[in-house]
């Protein structure tokens, strides 16, 4: 039997599809390459096998998926592929709803046709909007400031509405802010365009691709003035993902649709990241305080309690560790993966 990584070509899948590898599980990689690339691929085969199955496919496309889990044995699901940009989805609210809903959809339709039941969906933070209290419990109220929130928001309901059902156990996994590459400097983060988030952008300034750092608001009401984020290391997450699918194959594991953060519990504010990031690559990042830019929020940091307890994880790299490994992987590949 195998696991079906629908998005498992770019940043956090590709990790992820590594980790279920080294724990054994076959693994099966369906995207549509629209935000990643051939040569991704040819990185996640390089640290997995050479014949490792990829699909090219839409994962909104319930034939191409239900063709994928039959021709693989699949009988678990994990589902990354979505857009991701918020500023993005500012831009083309419609496009991203139909993009992320279509693409859930596709998925549990395609699953329900063939009898998968087991579903670990990558939520977001996001779906906490503007939190009246800090650190955020998954009892936390829920509102989007932004379409892209808007839109995990829409598939986690319709994810329960299915679950509620019957046939369908979901984990929603709640990810606060992945950093960092896989240890090896192969295999790591590459964007298509100007990166949306805040390391990706500062390493590229790092090595020459982009002038300097926007810091999005400095009025924050936060000790240095800039956004406050639970940032993760991106392997933490990775395995986040295997103790998940482990969680639901067990006998007395979680059934329907529960959701679970994944974060560390610290908030490292943009200052913090910009001056831990300087001291790793041993020059300073040029950087400026800008505006506040729209759909971004003041501070947010997760309470893990539940990811330990259900899950059994929890998350052990540093920020330095994430800072590390993400600027050799830069190093590595100033251009991204193709150059
Ligand atoms: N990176 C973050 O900070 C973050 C935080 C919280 C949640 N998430 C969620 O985690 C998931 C993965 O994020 P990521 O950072 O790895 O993004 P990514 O863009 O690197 O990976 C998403 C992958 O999905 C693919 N894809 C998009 N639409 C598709 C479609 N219709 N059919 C098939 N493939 C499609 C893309 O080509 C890409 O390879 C997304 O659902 C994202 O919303 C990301």
């Amino acid at each position: 039997m195998a696991v079906l990584v629908t998005g498992g070509a770019g940043y956090i899948g590709s990790h992820t599809a590594v980790a279920l590898h080294d724990a054994g599980r076959q693994v099966v990689v369906l995207d549509d390459l629209s935000n990643s690339s051939p040569a991704a691929v040819d990185a996640l085969r390089s640290l997995t096998r050479p014949d490792l199955p990829f699909v090219e496919a839409d994962a909104a496309d319930v034939d191409s998926v239900g063709r994928t889990l039959a021709d693989h044995r699949v009988d678990e699901v994990v589902h990354f592929a979505a857009f991701k940009s918020v500023s993005g989805s500012i831009s083309d609210p419609e496009g991203y709803h139909r993009n992320n809903v279509g693409c859930t959809a596709g998925v549990v339709a395609a699953m329900r046709a063939h009898g998968v039941s087991r579903l670990v969906f990558s939520s977001s933070c996001t779906v906490y909007g503007e939190p009246n209290h800090v650190p955020v419990t998954e009892a936390s109220p829920i509102g989007a400031t932004n379409p892209y929130g808007a839109t995990k928001i829409a598939c986690e309901e319709l994810l329960a509405a299915e679950a509620d059902v019957g046939g369908l156990d979901v984990l929603l996994l709640r990810y606060f802010n992945p950093v960092g590459s896989h240890p090896s400097g192969d295999l790591g983060e590459d964007p298509q365009g100007v990166p949306d988030n805040l390391v990706p952008y500062l390493m590229q300034v790092a090595v020459g691709r982009q002038e300097r750092l926007a810091v999005f608001g400095g009025d924050y009401d936060t000790p240095d003035g800039s956004a406050i984020r639970d940032y993760l290391h991106v392997m933490d997450l990775a395995e986040g993902h295997v103790a998940a699918l482990n969680a639901l194959a067990d006998g007395d594991g979680p059934t329907g649709c529960t959701a679970v953060n994944l974060g560390t519990g610290t908030g490292y504010s943009v200052l913090d990241v910009v001056a831990a990031a300087s001291r790793v690559i041993g020059q300073p990042v040029p950087h400026e305080v800008v505006g506040r830019r729209a759909g971004d929020i003041e501070r947010i940091w997760a309470d893990p309690a539940l990811a330990i307890d259900l899950l059994g994880w929890r998350a052990t790299r540093s920020l330095d560790e994430m800072l590390v490994d993400h600027w050799r992987w830069q190093q590595r590949h100033p251009n991204g993966y193709e150059a």
